[in-house]
């Protein structure tokens, strides 16, 4: 062949591919809108029909009926009010009274109970010591100083930790203060772009928008020498001339949010490994902890502080409701300094996680697992008692309608974490124990927390391949404020999906909880659930970041009673976890979809594919055809299973290993981490390359696990 021939021939494959390159873009991102509307058409029907026709779909409802039916919204009250009555802050006394109840009452359910101990180091303030932040005049003395935080009046008041922040480092440090909004990249930007100087400087923020931990580091790497942290009344009493709890849910100003500044979790001691007797642990030096202290104020104390600033009107977003004109702090002198005192100290303490297990009678192999933390800031009734109390509740519904004959088809699990508020411990310990065991048998991992976030509508934060199974349970259980029509109804309702109208709006999952460690270190398909949301006299309270008494010693008994009058929001939730959990545990085939999955990823990669294909037009054309055979070999699972004699217990068998262990593949082992569902739950992702093979190899693998 002449050199001319090869040219003309190297053109001609090259605008082969171009050409298929850019239909195959055109023909994925046009399918989409179809696969979508799809996939709402069979999620509407597998909401209305039961899912599969088998010989035990008859049971199977039967069974669902039962378990909804044991549930009783008196039985939640108790729980919580003994679960509440006591501070129980990780590694105290009132922890261990916790601890026992939780054991004392899954036994007496009937279950086979065991207690996993780690010995894990936590965060306390010093007793005698209360940390402070002082005004302080031309001087040096202070003219104003922060106050200890509010009391609730009860016996156990003694109990309540000052208000700390979990694992800030003890230290003096006087300087100058300066407002940085809620310390976001894009709030210390305008700070850098007005000149102004962190150097040394204590920043104030507000709470919301982005995690403790996140605001600590970023003022820490700018210079910044140390941190207050309070609740702008903007976010937690939106209409500040409101009364406040107790008349009320609204946050008081002399409240204080209490909170873990870290920005990883597990114990801070071990990482990557439990923290089991004798483990060896790293020197504090290597510890990833906070490096700058950090002291929480209530907003009648940071109204104090932030009058005192200095400089120019900061701009309209950064303005809280205090009243006052939000400064940013452009001169050099006038404003008075601030001192900050904290006293802290790190200490192990042995923290137990309580797990209760029911034998599968087919699969006891395979284990459906529920679980919630115990621990709380303070009393906890809502974070996290609203979800223990729910937990405690399911797991004798299960334990009762076992002991009329039924036994489900795989082993479920109930599990109590110790100190998730102290950056998810007693769950991270666990999974890193198990890690290996988890991974062959896990099939979901249900997760609860504060399950009285609000009282306006059923909210769900899910694995997509679980959206399905979440829909329907939801559809089973009548709304507990109008039992003439489903929670599903009103959720889809009241939240839906924008681009599929007749779809709530489920969010990837959330990951400042105990699902966390399941979805990175292992690619367990997760739920969260609860109710989110207040209407109040007609206005829709949405933006406020989390209920306004969260974390706070004011999150008590009355509260929840207020949410939640007659416990029926409990109750519902309770419901809708009973018969998702027995979906999952009882199922012949796992009520997994993988076509949900497929479709997710293909939904939020479309943007980020169409931006990197003048950059990496090869890898995202390997990247666009491993996403075609991943939706390939889910939908002819899916065809596989519709076909599928439900007598054939072999390969049912195959099947659903294969809808257990798809997911596996998309945990990125290295980073720990997973590949689609990242933290921030919604944060648009980016691909560069390393990112795009990643996934271009775990889609393959996955559709190889859906297809072998
Ligand atoms: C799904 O269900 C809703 C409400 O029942 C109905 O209005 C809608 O048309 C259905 N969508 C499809 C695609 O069938
Ligand atoms: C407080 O809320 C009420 C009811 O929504 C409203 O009428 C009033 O104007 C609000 N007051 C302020 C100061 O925002
Ligand atoms: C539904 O609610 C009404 C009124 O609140 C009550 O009378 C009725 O018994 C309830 N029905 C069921 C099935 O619970
Ligand atoms: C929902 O919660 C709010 C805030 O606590 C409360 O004012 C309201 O009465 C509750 N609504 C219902 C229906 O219980
Ligand atoms: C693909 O990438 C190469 C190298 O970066 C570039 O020369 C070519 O023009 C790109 N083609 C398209 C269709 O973007």
């Amino acid at each position: 062949m002449t050199t001319t021939g090869k040219k003309v021939l190297v053109i001609v494959a090259i605008v082969v591919a171009v050409v298929c390159f850019v239909t195959g873009l055109l023909i994925g991102w046009f399918l989409l809108d179809d696969l979508m509307a799809a996939s709402e058409t069979t999620s509407n029907s597998t909401v209305t029909s039961a899912q599969r026709t088998s010989p035990e779909a008859a049971e199977d409802l039967m069974v669902s009926a039962k378990l909804m039916e044991e549930i009783q919204a008196s039985h939640i009250e108790q729980h919580l009010r003994f679960l509440s009555e006591r501070p129980h802050l990780a590694g105290t006394e009132g922890d261990q009274r916790t601890v026992d109840y939780v054991k004392q009452e899954f036994e007496a359910m009937g279950y086979e109970v065991t207690l996993y101990p780690y010995d894990v180091l936590l965060s306390y303030p010093v007793e005698e010591h209360f940390n402070k932040v002082s005004m302080l005049d031309g001087r040096g003395n202070a003219i104003h100083t922060t106050e200890p935080g509010a009391k609730t009046g009860s016996a156990w008041d003694s109990e309540v930790t000052w208000p700390y922040c979990m694992y800030s480092p003890s230290g003096k440090v006087k300087g100058k203060l300066i407002y940085a909004n809620y310390g976001r990249p894009q709030d210390f930007k305008l700070l850098d772009k007005k000149g102004v100087d962190l150097d040394q400087a204590i920043v104030i923020m507000r709470y919301g928008k982005t995690s403790r931990g996140k605001k600590v580091r970023e003022a820490a790497r700018r210079g910044g020498a140390a941190v207050i942290l309070y609740n702008d009344p903007a976010d937690v009493n939106i209409n500040v001339t409101y009364n406040v709890f107790p008349a009320t849910w609204w946050l008081p100003g002399d409240d204080v949010e209490h909170g873990n500044i870290r920005t990883s979790s597990g114990d801070p001691a071990t990482p990557g490994y439990a923290a089991t007797e004798g483990a060896y642990r790293i020197p504090k030096k290597q510890m990833d902890l906070p490096s700058i202290p950090c002291h929480p104020v209530g907003y009648r104390d940071a109204r104090v502080l932030l009058q005192n600033l200095d400089g120019e009107s900061a701009p309209e977003e950064w303005q809280g409701k205090l009243g006052i004109d939000y400064m940013i702090a452009t001169g050099t002198e006038g404003a008075l300094p601030v001192e900050l005192t904290v006293k802290n100290t790190l200490d192990t303490r042995r923290v137990y996680n309580v797990v209760a297990s029911l034998k599968g009678a087919t699969e006891p192999e395979r284990v459906v697992l529920v679980g919630n933390h115990r621990d709380a800031v303070a009393y906890g009734a809502l974070d996290p008692g609203s979800g223990t109390a729910v937990m405690l509740e399911l797991a004798r519904a299960f334990a009762a309608v076992t002991r009329q004959g039924w036994q489900p088809r795989r082993t479920v699990m109930f599990c109590s974490w110790a100190a998730e508020e102290f950056g998810l411990i007693g769950s991270t310990e666990w999974v890193e124990e198990k890690r290996r065991w988890l991974s062959d048998h896990a099939v979901a991992y249900l997760n609860l927390d504060t399950v009285l976030q609000g009282n306006y509508t059923f909210d769900m934060s899910a694995t997509p391949s679980l959206k399905a199974a979440g829909m329907r349970a939801a559809s089973k259980v009548p709304d507990p404020h109008d039992n003439s029509t489903t929670v599903l109804d009103v959720w889809r309702q009241r939240v839906h999906d924008d681009r599929s109208p007749h779809q709530p709006w489920i969010r990837r999952p959330v990951s400042d909880t105990d699902l966390q460690p399941f979805v990175h270190l292992l690619g367990v398909p997760v739920t969260h659930s609860r109710y989110s949301f207040v209407e109040e006299d007609g206005v829709l309270v949405y933006h406020v970041r989390n209920y306004p008494l969260y974390h706070t010693v004011y999150d008590t008994m009355p509260l929840a009673a207020m949410m939640d009058p007659n416990f029926a929001v409990s109750k519902a939730v309770a419901a809708i976890m009973a018969e998702l959990t027995r979906d999952l545990a009882d199922s012949l085939i796992l009520p997994i979809q993988p076509r949900d999955y497929a479709l997710d990823i293909m939904m939020h990669l479309k943007e980020p594919m169409q931006k990197a294909a003048d950059k990496f037009n090869n890898s995202v054309f390997y990247l666009q055809s491993a996403l075609d055979d991943f939706l390939k070999s889910s939908q002819d699972l899916q065809k596989e299973i519709d076909n599928q004699d439900m007598l054939n217990l072999f390969e049912i068998q195959r099947l659903n290993d294969k809808l257990m262990l798809f997911e596996r593949e998309f945990v990125d082992h290295k980073e720990g981490t997973h590949l689609f569902l990242t933290h921030g739950s919604n944060s648009k992702p980016s691909i560069d390359h390393p990112t795009m093979s990643a996934i271009t190899q775990a889609l393959r693998a996955a559709a190889f696990t859906l297809s072998s």
